[in-house]
């Protein structure tokens, strides 16, 4: 799920416009001083024993420490050098503790995952998801874990236990093969085909439509939800100083539109399901939703509810609307289908500045798979140097680098620091995977760092790119899915080198909803066998038909 968004994004805001800010909020300032202490009354830091917190400005907060051209993961890691592990900021008026340090990480996500578990309201998402309605930006309740155990059954009926997300995702890997052999020996940028494929997987997972490249229906969604991102990365100020909604704001009347094309896309696929939706096998995770929302009506119909709720937890259990329905299956993109083909997009940049790596990774599933057929998830366990590819670009650029903000639903603590109710908390996900005293050489790409001296997985605990805990990413297994399948495929078949005359990519990233690397170009060369699109008996199945129809989507 997307990260940096909503509140990050404000800090990398440039200086003029930060001053112009600076002047409205201090006149502002004057005028809202009572105001003020009354919204921090509530949830200011105890006074003992005292956390270091950043310099602040009244209105602004600590905002003036935080501007300039470092994203924020790198700022706050930088500040936890200055201020240690552990510190408090404020983000205009909200106190924020930021933890840089696995041991803090642990008490917040793990041990105390549920003292942690809520998550601050903000203007943008509030509008994205309809007040609250889907998981990753609704706050802890009874009805939120309700909603959250139905979309982690409806994941599970596709994937574990089941050959059908799997034949979903082999499908689009196929396709991107095709797209891919038709470009082969040109220098091309590879993030369209990969968006394209990664949104396939997700329409024929939520609604079971797969589209070819050049569909409108197609477009639509991937023009919506690149809108979205985008918005979402550009709201920041707004979220954290609503009443600038009262002013004109271009980014909030397009994310606006945005919603409301995906919206009247997934109530038409919503509506259709309620229609064709029969008992049995559900086709996909709409229908599943459905099924788990009539099931949950009839629990409570018939007075079987969750033990131990009281009588006003059990109020919320009112149960899941329509538009929790739709929320989720919007989350699914939202969440799904950036932060899986970014993280597919850095593999291949790292590919191609460590091509010792690359061969490495098709050697062995040269010896493992061979070109007769395609790999598969049975080729997992025997596949650990792909596996330890995969781990270690997601360390080293986790695309969610703070995670998505935590708030302390109680009086908590950590590190022995009072932590009140209410105070936000970012764990900094990036710190926690540079920490040199958990990472050898942190800044060094290894992936045999992820392997034991037997050659087999070694995964350390302080490695959590889908983060830990009651708020953990619920799209894990689908992306691991996702992630293992594209890459293999992609590399039994295709070698990626730079593409002539052209640098190599840039590995630093740009923060926007997610971490991810500048555009970069590349040459995709078939191997050995699959010159010809096909491989042996599992090769290619006609990309020819597929036409080059949907190359213009951001191109
Ligand atoms: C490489 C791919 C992915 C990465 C790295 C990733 C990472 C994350 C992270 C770091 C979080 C926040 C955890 C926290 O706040 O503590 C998260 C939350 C979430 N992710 Fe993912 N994610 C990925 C793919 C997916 C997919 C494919 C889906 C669904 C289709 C998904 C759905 C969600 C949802 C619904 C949440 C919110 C969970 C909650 O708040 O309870 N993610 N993800």
């Amino acid at each position: 799920m997307a990260s940096g968004g909503p509140t990050m994004s404000v800090l990398s805001t440039c200086p003029t416009t930060l001053l112009l800010w600076v002047l409205a909020g201090v006149t502002a300032c004057l005028l809202f001083k009572g105001v003020m202490r009354l919204t921090w009354g509530d949830s200011h830091p105890p006074s003992y024993p005292p956390l270091p917190c950043l310099p602040s400005l009244p209105l602004l907060g600590s905002l003036l420490s935080l501007t300039g051209d470092q994203p924020p993961h790198l700022r706050f890691t930088e500040l936890g050098h200055r201020y240690g592990p552990l510190y408090a900021l404020y983000l205009g008026p909200h106190y924020t503790v930021v933890v840089n340090a696995f041991s803090h990480a642990r008490e917040v996500l793990l041990q105390r995952g549920k003292e942690f578990a809520g998550r601050p309201k903000m203007l943008t998402t509030e509008l994205l998801t309809r007040g609250g309605k889907d998981i990753a930006f609704s706050d802890y309740s009874p009805l939120w874990k309700t909603h959250r155990r139905l979309v982690h059954n409806s994941f599970t009926l596709f994937g574990e236990g089941t050959t059908k997300l799997q034949s979903i995702v082999l499908e689009a890997v196929e396709a991107l093969c095709c797209d891919l052999q038709a470009s082969r020996g040109k220098a091309i940028d590879p993030e369209p085909p990969l968006m394209r494929a990664v949104t396939n997987v997700v329409c024929t997972l939520v609604f079971s439509s797969t589209y070819q490249p050049g569909d409108p229906e197609l477009t639509s969604v991937m023009e919506y939800n690149d809108g979205i991102v985008q918005t979402i990365a550009r709201g920041g100020l707004v979220d954290i100083f609503p009443w600038l909604r009262f002013l004109p704001n271009r980014t909030l009347t397009t994310l606006k539109e945005c919603i409301a094309v995906r919206d009247q896309l997934l109530s038409k696929k919503l509506e259709e399901h309620k229609v064709s939706l029969i008992g049995g096998e559900p086709r996909d995770l709409l229908d599943a939703l459905l099924q788990g929302q009539t099931r949950i009506k009839h629990n409570q119909g018939s007075g079987v509810r969750d033990q131990g709720l009281g009588a006003e937890q059990e109020e919320e259990e009112d149960g899941i609307s329509d538009d929790h329905v739709l929320m989720t299956a919007a989350e699914a993109f939202g969440a799904g289908v950036e932060t899986t083909s970014t993280t597919l997009l850095w593999v291949l940049a790292f590919l191609l500045h460590y091509p010792r790596v690359q061969e490495r990774v098709q050697k062995e599933l040269d010896e493992v798979v061979g070109c007769g057929r395609s790999p598969d998830v049975s080729d997992r366990p025997h596949l650990p140097y792909l596996d330890s590819v995969i781990n270690e670009v997601m360390r080293i650029r986790p695309v969610s680098p703070v995670l998505i903000p935590h708030t302390a639903l109680t009086h908590s603590s950590i590190g022995g620091h009072s932590i009140c109710k209410g105070s936000r908390v970012l764990v900094n996900m990036w710190a926690i995977h540079h920490d040199p005293e958990h990472w050898d050489q942190p800044e060094d790409f290894r992936p045999e760092r992820f392997l034991d001296d037997k050659g087999q997985r070694f995964t350390p605990s302080c490695f959590m790119p889908f983060g830990a805990g009651p708020r953990v990413c619920v799209g894990e297994s689908l992306a691991r899915l996702e992630l293992f399948l594209f890459v293999s495929g992609l590399l039994q078949r295709f070698s990626f080198s730079p593409a002539p005359g052209v640098s190599l990519p840039d590995l630093e990233g740009r923060l926007g909803v997610v971490l991810q690397p500048l555009r970069y170009t590349l040459t995709v060369t078939p191997r050995p066998g699959w010159e010809g699109g096909e491989g042996g008996e599992g090769g290619g199945d006609g990309g020819e038909e597929r036409g080059e129809g949907g190359r213009n989507w951001g191109e």
